[in-house]
């Protein structure tokens, strides 16, 4: 009998359903709250709303799409923390039905564990112990992974998270919600040298991003002041200046963590991996510094329910389940 495994994910803004099959992804479905541009960021209650009309097409297109039906699942997985606590509530919520009406396993998994295991989904897998830079909108560590289930945070921000440094300094070239997509787009044409903005000297491998907006900011105030029309002439350079700044943050602490720890297989995840000048200059530092290094594709960078899926199937390989009186957690 194969194992089918049922994933859900709700933390943010994505409603997303994914059925994993002995280990290997069969479907992925991934709805995107669009409400939230309007609002320049996401509205917790809109997105609550969103999940609760999502959540069950969504469910429905993922088991569709595999070939699975409910009676065949072995266990039903859902994102616990950390997130949007309503969000979260959705998800959870109808994973404890499922695994009650089905009679079948529920497991809880952590979301930025899941999004370290994205590069677990498709061939190469990095070895253990490797090394992973987590980068997403509401977080930035550096993951020291032991084994699929044994993960320590060995550096992480004080401050903002590298997609919030996007976002924000997106919002403040007048760009929409959520900018971090926008800015990689317009950078591809620009100059990552003709700006120069602060770069934060923060010890150990912790990250620091306020800075950076900060001294976008002042800069921005300055030449609009001069040129009300600065923003729109410079505005492929001034992508490029600003996802040059916060990447080399990003890539000089993955530097100094793989000396630190002589680990030479590294990781990118988080919806900020999809940056595609990330993805090019960490391949890039890999190469310089003989690294083996691994990027999930693009579908299991941004929040998705894969992810959860292949975490969950190793968490049910490890025996770890969760009683039905489990709540999410924000944090
Ligand atoms: O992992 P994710 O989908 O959600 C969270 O768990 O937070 O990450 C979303 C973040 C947003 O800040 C978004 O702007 C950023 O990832 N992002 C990008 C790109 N695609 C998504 N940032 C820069 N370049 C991109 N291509
Ligand atoms: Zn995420």
């Amino acid at each position: 009998m194969p194992l089918h495994l049922l994933a859900i994910e709700s933390s943010c803004d994505e409603t997303s359903a994914s059925v994993c099959t002995d280990g290997r992804i069969v479907s992925n479905i991934i709805a995107t709250q669009k409400i939230h541009e309007q609002y320049g960021g996401v509205v917790p209650e809109l997105a609550s709303r969103a999940h609760m009309q999502n959540i069950v097409p969504v469910v429905d297109a993922a088991l569709t799409k595999a070939g699975v039906r409910s009676d065949d699942l072995s266990a039903v997985a859902f994102t616990r923390s950390p997130g949007l606590i309503g969000a979260l509530l959705v998800g959870a919520g109808f994973a404890k039905s499922m695994a009650l009406a089905l009679d079948i396993p529920l497991i809880s998994v952590h979301h930025m564990q899941a999004h370290v295991l994205a590069n677990c989904i498709e061939d190469p897998l990095p070895p253990f112990p490797f090394l992973c830079l987590t980068v997403s909108g509401g977080h930035t560590q550096i993951v020291l992974c032991k084994s699929y289930v044994e993960m320590e945070v060995i550096g992480e921000t004080i401050d903002d998270a590298a997609g919030e440094a996007y976002d924000k300094s997106a919002k403040l070239l007048g760009l929409p919600y959520p900018g971090g997509p926008l800015i990689d787009q317009y950078a591809a044409d620009g100059d990552p040298h003709r700006f120069q903005f602060a770069e934060p000297q923060i010890p150990g491998l912790d990250f620091s991003f306020s800075g950076v907006k900060t001294s976008i900011l002042y800069f921005l105030q300055q030449q609009r002041a001069a040129d009300p029309a600065f923003v729109e002439k410079k505005l492929n350079d001034l992508c490029a200046s600003i996802q040059y700044r916060i990447n080399s943050i990003l890539l000089q602490k993955m530097k100094k963590a793989a000396q630190q720890t002589g680990i030479k297989a590294v990781c990118l995840a988080g919806g900020v991996s999809a940056n595609k000048g990330l993805r090019a200059e960490f391949t890039t530092m890999g190469e310089k510094l003989g690294w083996n290094t691994y990027i999930p594709a693009f579908e299991y960078c941004t929040d998705n329910a894969a992810m959860i899926a292949i975490t969950a199937y190793h968490k049910y390989l490890a025996g770890e389940f969760s009683g039905l009186d489990i709540t999410p957690s924000a944090r």
